[in-house]
């Protein structure tokens, strides 16, 4: 007997289970640093354009997929290319990339669970200088006892979410963990905001210089905005595939580009004012959350706090991504191997687990093994995000635009969201066809050095 598709209990629950699978480490370590690298507001502008003209196009598209289809993602490309193993294949693409991209992510998402605890215990207290916080840094990542237990630890976390299933699980999670985000982070922008000398952060975020801008930037924005919104790898599709036919989609997916940039934003404004106001420098690049924040802290009136505040945000952040990861490969296996969900998600996140400790120990004492002369934790993300993502969203794109085609698509995405005005679906469907998978394709070639 086949069980019955589990359903999200609300809309309000999708919506947040949904914004938890986008908010994550792309939002709070990615964003800040990509501002700060490149431009500031200038670079934030060019990010919105992107999200806006590409991400909620393709948000919508990918949704619909898999509430059309209710199957995971092979099953819903099946379902409605009538079994074409060419769009399976996409499918399975998707699911492949969720295996890699949460064996690696979980890895750094491990980190800040571990630096909660060291926060806890104090270990950054007496850091005078980045360069100190770099040092603990490199000493805690490169010891790979620290590094694989955090991991571990993160992964059961992972892993009892999706064990107690869709509602029970996710749903009550994110409802939970949603607010509990958003309060830690408006805590930590006022602090940031009224120190001290914030004023020119401030400045930095709201003030653009368009001469910084090459089509790299541009190239940048748009990738940041598929890997931030989960987008191209069928997460979104799966927590579609739970959505009732009732749910206006177009507005709930509306919701989650929203909340997903306005933690993008306010990520900035928690980091740059106080940044500033430390007299550091904006372009830190990657390491700039576990070089710099800890340390910035230690100047910061009530810093013990905030640091673990902060630390914890990243973690909740992070988790309410790595389930969807693995949510993904769960639907996967229990649609199309007819295997428990308990069963599927104590043995997969074993295996990701063992996928991970190469990545865990990449930074450590496999850091001189390589495969094209990247470690393994760079050869993962390299793949996942720079090539996996952009094909996936090509084809997420071409496959509603053009193969099941927009007359076939309306119809569903009108269920539940009857009053969605026809010049919407004229600009969606002008988006989906011809803007999104160009400015894709696009990314993906310079992602290749090709362009
Ligand atoms: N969107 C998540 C983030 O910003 C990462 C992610 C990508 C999660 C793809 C699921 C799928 O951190």
């Amino acid at each position: 007997m086949v069980a019955e598709r589990e359903q999200w209990g609300s809309r309000i629950g999708f919506i947040l289970a949904a914004a938890g699978s986008a908010v994550g480490l792309g939002n709070i370590w990615k964003f800040p640093y990509l501002v700060g690298e490149n431009g500031g507001a200038a670079f934030i502008i060019l990010y919105l354009i992107c999200v806006l003209i590409v991400g909620l196009p393709v948000v919508i598209a990918e949704i619909l997929i898999g509430r059309t289809a209710q199957k995971n993602p092979v099953g819903s490309f099946r379902k409605l290319s009538n079994g074409n193993p060419f769009w399976m294949g996409v499918g399975a693409l998707g699911v492949f990339t969720g295996f890699i991209i949460l064996s690696y992510y979980n890895v750094i998402a491990g980190w800040s669970l571990g630096y909660v605890v060291e926060s806890i215990k104090g270990s950054f207290q007496n850091l005078e200088s980045p360069t100190m916080a770099g040092e603990l840094f490199t000493q805690l990542s490169s010891s790979g006892q620290w590094a694989v237990l955090f991991h571990g630890l993160f992964m059961i976390l992972t892993m009892g979410i999706i064990y107690c299933g869709v509602t029970k699980g996710i749903e009550k999670a994110s409802k939970i963990m949603m607010p509990i985000l958003l309060v830690l982070i408006i805590i930590l922008v006022i602090r940031g905001v009224t120190l001290k000398g914030a004023k020119a952060g401030i400045t930095y975020l709201v003030k653009a210089d368009f001469s910084v801008i090459t089509t790299k930037t541009v190239l940048l924005a748009l990738g940041q905005a598929f890997f931030s919104l989960s987008l191209g790898m069928g997460a979104l599709l799966t927590y579609g595939s739970y959505m009732s036919k009732k749910v206006n989609l177009p507005s709930s997916a509306l919701s989650i580009v929203i909340l997903d940039t306005l933690i993008a934003l306010l990520s900035g404004f928690m980091i740059f004012p106080a940044l500033f106001a430390m007299g550091l420098k904006p372009a830190q690049g990657p390491s700039l959350i576990f070089n710099i924040l800890p340390v910035m802290f230690n100047s910061i009136p009530g810093g013990y706090f905030f640091r673990i505040f902060f630390f914890l945000l990243l973690s909740v952040a992070a988790l309410t991504s790595t389930i969807s990861l693995l949510e993904v490969i769960t639907s996967f296996i229990v649609d199309e191997f007819h295997i428990s969900r308990k069963k599927t998600a104590i043995i997969f996140s074993c295996i990701v687990f063992l996928l991970g400790v190469p990545s865990a120990l990449s930074y450590g004492s496999w850091s001189s093994f390589k495969i094209f002369g990247l470690t393994f934790f760079n050869l993962a993300d390299f793949l996942a995000a720079n090539i996996f993502l952009p094909l996936g969203g090509i084809f997420i794109a071409i496959f509603v635009g053009w193969f099941w085609g927009i007359k076939n698509a309306l119809p569903h995405l009108k269920e539940g969201a009857e009053k969605f005005p026809n010049y919407c679906s004229n600009i969606w469907s002008f988006l989906i066809r011809f803007v999104a998978p160009v400015l894709i394709l696009l990314v993906f070639l310079s992602c290749l050095g090709i362009i």
